[in-house]
């Protein structure tokens, strides 16, 4: 969830809300002064507003399909980061299938955010429109292990040898986390002899400990889960390495 609060005296919107955990995936991808970045699927823009601001990327890429989410994506821009610090040198975005953005840009960047549509788990069981479980989305729904691991490929493939791609998704399922990461990290070696190595991200349970409540048995990365006391998340992130 997102909410804009009001402008400053520069015009800029002062906070951006969302759910805490949102954080962590950026956090995770550890981002290094003259890093390049690609968020392949990055509107409404909320972690691309994160990645920004840890005022080490030379060049962000932000990406997503859909047209209208675009226009989102570039008004919080335009909202929240000053001119100066979002010129074309610095900040691209672009409307694109990310599906095929390995085709596209192959081995090019030194970090890559992969923030896949997912059946987006609190949204579903609070909000009526839209909801993905809807029985007129459910072919959509079916397909999404899919897409999530079309495009987690096409991230793995954009990323330089020695760079690192994050997984994330806002879902407790199984299947469109787990299961997808090892599905496209055994693509990416198979089809592509590319290969990748899940990083351990278990220090993210010991420094928010008492912040987030994290699922202590997943086989790769790490899942916060809502609890009464800790009232964040899901979320789902994994750090793969790209080692050639
Ligand atoms: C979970 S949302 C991203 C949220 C965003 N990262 C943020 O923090 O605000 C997933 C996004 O993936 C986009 N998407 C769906 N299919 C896509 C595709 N094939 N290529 C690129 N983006 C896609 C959707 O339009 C949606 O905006």
């Amino acid at each position: 969830m997102c909410r804009l609060g009001m402008p400053d005296c520069f015009g800029l919107l002062e906070y951006y809300l969302m759910d805490a955990s949102s954080l962590l995936p950026v956090l995770a991808l550890d981002i290094q002064h003259g890093h390049s970045v690609l968020d392949l699927c990055a509107a409404p823009g909320g972690k691309t507003l994160a990645l920004l601001q840890t005022n080490n990327c030379r060049f962000l890429t932000a990406n997503d399909l859909s047209v209208s989410r675009c226009k989102r994506l570039q008004t919080v821009m335009r909202s929240y980061v000053p001119r100066d610090q979002r010129t074309d040198k610095n900040v691209q975005i672009t409307t694109r299938d990310g599906r095929l953005w390995g085709d596209v840009e192959n081995s090019t960047y030194d970090r890559v955010l992969v923030d896949v549509p997912c059946t987006t788990d609190r949204h579903s069981l609070l909000e009526e429109e839209n909801n993905i479980f809807h029985r007129m989305r459910t072919k959509q729904r079916q397909m999404l292990p899919l897409l999530q691991t079309e495009l987690l490929l096409a991230g793995i493939l954009s990323t330089k040898p020695g760079g690192e791609v994050v997984y994330s998704t806002c879902t407790l399922s199984q299947l469109q986390n787990e299961y997808v990461v090892e599905r496209a990290v055994e693509l990416a070696a198979s089809e592509h002899g590319v290969h990748v190595e899940p990083q351990d991200l278990s220090c993210f349970r010991k420094v928010f400990k008492d912040t987030f409540n994290f699922y202590q048995d997943c086989r790769v990365g790490e899942l916060v889960l809502p609890h009464l006391t800790a009232n964040f998340g899901p979320m789902f992130f994994c750090k793969l390495l790209r080692i050639r």
